[in-house]
């Protein structure tokens, strides 16, 4: 088959792989129609080369129909229609019990203290091949994709895989207050449906970014805006907008790549030219930059807010102004999307009168063979490119 694998830092490419095969019973082999392009990727193209090996097959957001299934597999028969999430979790464990699929203890990855197994997503996570590719093995299919009608198009229901249920978790861990503000930091696919979403529950929305074809893409739904890059002071620009308090809910769907961060490039550059096993150290430690956008929601917050986190984060020695968060008596929640969990409350806004405007969502649609130059205009955002869809 073909599939997108990794080859270094800034360098995927379509390469042709022997297909995959059912290896546990509870396995299923799904052929991709649509597979997303996501800002996690991002972070493999840039700074996780230490945690990748070349060949690694990339993507976690795929929807396609079930070609075989193995023999504990129930639930699903050859032809079934799926969304299959991002996460990899059992359905049976404590945690998948408690809605924490994103923790399963059957497919967490002990051995580096990471939670549960993720499609395509470095070492860390399992190491599992992903879904930008014409086929794709899911372990735990006894529990794990989602079967959805056949008639619409894809982009009805691929975006349950990732982008729905994490921008959920984001405004549900934020706590909007009734009649409150949510201010959501970053206008990437994350960031923009959690805009959408946090609008739709009836919060009053400010969406930030510095991107000009971002801001206009949320404004266009009739949610307030600030260019980043057109203020001095973004915290003062949220409390002039609040009464002078600030939000009482802060997303931040930005992650660990923010702009603002100018030691941050220099960082994510030494990491691309050292030995792997110093490049991962220098990963884990030089965070200190990067909260550029986390820093901005620590300022801005109302007193008592809640901070919700859904960009990643990878630095495990960053300070953070405590002194700022623990006066402030500020929530923060954060984590991997529990993809499962909210499934049921989404599924539901997937209608054809398209509440949340999935289906047109994506603003570029791609043959997988186009990917590698695809993935080059998601991170410089260029051509308007926001939502990605690779056709394999
Ligand atoms: N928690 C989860 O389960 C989960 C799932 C998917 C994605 N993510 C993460 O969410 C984040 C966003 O993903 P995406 O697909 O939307 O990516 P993206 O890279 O397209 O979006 C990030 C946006 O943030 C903007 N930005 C950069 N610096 C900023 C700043 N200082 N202030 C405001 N905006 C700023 C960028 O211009 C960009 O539009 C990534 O870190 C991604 O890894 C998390
Ligand atoms: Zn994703
Ligand atoms: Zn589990």
């Amino acid at each position: 088959m073909r599939a997108l694998a990794f080859h270094g830092r800034r360098d995927v490419r379509v390469d042709t792989v022997p297909d995959p095969t059912i290896r546990h019973p509870t396995d299923a082999i799904v052929r991709v129609t649509s597979s997303g392009l996501c800002g996690s990727d991002l972070h493999l193209y840039e700074v996780m080369a230490p945690f990748l090996d070349e060949g690694d097959i990339l993507g976690h957001e795929p929807i396609g129909i079930v070609e075989a299934v193995g023999s504990e597999v129930t639930n699903l028969a050859p032809g079934d229609r799926v969304v299959v999430p991002f996460n990899i979790s059992c359905g049976h464990c404590r945690m998948c019990e408690d809605g924490l699929q994103s923790q399963c203890e059957t497919t967490q990855n002990r051995e580096h203290g990471m939670g549960a197994s993720l499609f395509g997503y470095t070492k860390l996570y399992g190491q599992v091949p992903g879904a930008q590719a014409e086929l794709l093995r899911v372990p735990q299919a006894h529990y794990g994709p989602i079967k959805v009608p056949e008639g619409p198009p894809d982009d009805r229901f691929v975006y349950l895989s990732d982008v729905l249920p994490t921008a959920w978790q984001a405004v549900e861990y934020a706590q909007v207050p009734d009649g409150g503000t949510v201010c959501v930091l970053g206008l990437g696919p994350i960031g923009d449906m959690a805009c959408r979403i946090a609008q739709h529950r009836g919060a009053r929305v400010i969406g930030v970014d510095l991107v000009a074809e971002r801001l206009a893409r949320v404004a266009a739904q009739g949610i307030e805006t600030v260019d980043l890059s057109g203020v001095s002071e973004l915290g003062d620009e949220l409390r002039e907008l609040t009464d002078g308090r600030g939000p009482e809910s802060v997303i931040d769907a930005v992650g660990m790549e923010a702009h603002g961060a100018p030691f941050a490039k220099l960082a994510h550059r030494m990491t691309a030219l050292l030995p792997d096993a110093l490049s991962a150290k220098l990963m884990e430690t030089a965070g200190v930059d990067r909260l550029a956008a986390l820093n901005a929601a620590i300022d801005m917050v109302r007193r008592g807010g809640t901070i919700s986190l859904s960009g990643v984060y990878g630095g495990m020695a960053d300070p953070l102004p405590m002194l700022v968060l623990f006066d402030k008596q500020v929530t923060l929640r954060m984590g991997q999307a529990n993809v499962r969990r909210w499934v049921d409350q989404i599924l539901p806004l997937l209608t054809d009168d398209d509440p949340l405007g999935v289906d047109d969502f994506a603003t570029h649609r791609v043959p997988l063979e186009e990917a590698p130059a695809a993935y080059g205009r998601f991170q410089r955002k260029e051509d308007g490119t926001v939502k990605v869809l690779f056709a394999p």
